[in-house]
């Protein structure tokens, strides 16, 4: 008889946002009058701007036509895509990353669960704590995380570094060398940013110890303040240690379109092989492409008018961002990130668990976040709110919240 992979059994509980779906469908059912504002998930809410718009109708037409149609995608992504990226997000930038350094995908979630496969799975993995779940889970399904401990919460084959408040939500370098090491900024949860010094540390303890950053850039985008790096390889010697993912998710709101980015620089070598090369063979094996038509739509997000579009949608989630950070300021709670990310991370008020702040506030006043102890043992006592609302709901949501304070 078939086995199954016993790793899947290992993973506790469920996702974090199905448990979130149903509280809330349980409340709406009890309260089917109540309108809930939801800042919980990650997922964007305004349109697609128009020159992305523009381009999927052209690319659409195209494949109307047995002159323009396009098949199959070329393993990497078109050079058109590559190009626009390498052009704008690196050379721009003063990186040197090249066209076939990059991979095209439908998105980082499969990349960032996906990467780990090319490591042996006898590697030790570092993650944050709290941390984008899907980092640990995809270590998990693959046999690399040990056994759960159900009291801590933590895999005992993992090392968890706490991002502390006193320490700005930043990471420590762990004691225990890691391997592995997934590092994300602007941050998802916490909205924290980490400074081109500091990140410079990360990259000289990996060259120096043989480890590989996977570096999530997913939030690049948002950051507003001069300085802080947008791409890991604006450190020295990145290129020697690091993998770097992207998303058109939140800069362009492709959330429900799909498209994403993995860089494998060539320098990159382990074991005297280029990863480049077991990432190749690892998307031209199990992967067929994203659509011709995502690519162009993403192409478009480098033009001229599309990166002007994208600002004002950048624009758009900010003001949110602040008017957040300043309503929970003022209604007395203590507040970080929200100022070069779209997710506001809060202190729950008198030492209230994540869940109970949950609950409370979806009853108290209609509004949904995300329960930091979701993304670790060090999340507890923390809550997320996102950006990515529309601005009538942030407001609305904002002000439900402080006069629910001033009672
Ligand atoms: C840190 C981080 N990485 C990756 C992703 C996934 O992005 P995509 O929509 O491109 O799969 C998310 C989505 O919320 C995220 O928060």
């Amino acid at each position: 008889m078939v086995k199954i992979n016993d790793n899947y059994t290992k993973l506790p509980g469920s996702y974090l946002f199905s448990d979130i779906a149903k509280r809330i469908a349980r409340y709406s059912e009890a309260n089917p009058d109540k309108k809930i504002i939801r800042l919980g998930i990650g997922d964007v809410t305004q349109p697609l701007s128009s020159s992305i718009i523009d381009a999927l109708h052209k690319s659409v037409d195209e494949m109307a036509d047995a002159d323009t149609f396009h098949g199959y995608a070329p393993d990497l992504g078109y050079e058109f895509l590559r190009n626009a990226i390498a052009e704008n997000d690196y050379k721009s930038r003063g990186c040197d990353i090249r066209p076939d350094e990059i991979f095209v995908s439908d998105g980082a979630k499969c990349d960032c669960a996906n990467i780990q496969e090319i490591f042996a799975t006898d590697n030790v993995v570092a993650v944050c704590d709290p941390v984008y779940p899907v980092y640990v889970d995809s270590n998990v399904m693959a046999g690399r995380a040990g056994d759960y401990d159900e009291e801590q919460g933590l895999f005992d084959r993992i090392v968890y570094m706490p991002c502390l408040e006193e320490h700005g939500f930043a990471p420590e370098i762990p004691e225990k060398t890691a391997d592995l090491i997934y590092l994300c900024f602007p941050n998802n949860p916490t909205g924290a940013v980490i400074t081109k010094d500091e990140l410079q540390k990360w990259v000289d303890y990996a060259n120096e110890t043989g480890s590989v950053i996977i570096y999530d850039a997913a939030y690049e985008a948002y950051i507003q303040t001069e300085g802080i790096p947008h791409s890991i390889y604006e450190c020295e010697g990145a290129k020697t240690c690091a993998i770097e993912l992207h998303s058109f998710s939140k800069n362009a709101g492709f959330t429900g379109v799909r498209l994403g980015y993995t860089v494998v620089p060539h320098e990159l070598v382990r074991d005297g092989i280029e990863l480049h090369s077991l990432w190749a063979r690892r998307h031209s094996t199990k992967y067929n492409g994203a659509p011709y038509i995502i690519q162009r739509a993403g192409e478009a997000v480098y033009s001229t008018e599309g990166q002007k579009e994208i600002k004002e949608l950048i624009a758009y989630y900010m003001r949110n961002a602040s008017y957040i950070l300043e309503g929970l300021k003022e209604a007395g709670y203590s507040v970080s990130g929200g100022v070069d990310a779209p997710y506001i991370w809060l202190k729950t008020p008198e030492g209230m668990s994540s869940w109970d702040f949950f609950d409370y506030l979806l009853e108290n006043a209609n509004v949904v976040g995300t329960p930091g102890s979701g993304f670790g043992p060090h999340g507890e006592g923390y809550f997320r709110l996102t950006a990515f609302g529309s601005y009538e709901n942030t407001v609305e949501a904002v002000d439900r919240i402080k006069r629910l304070a001033n009672k």
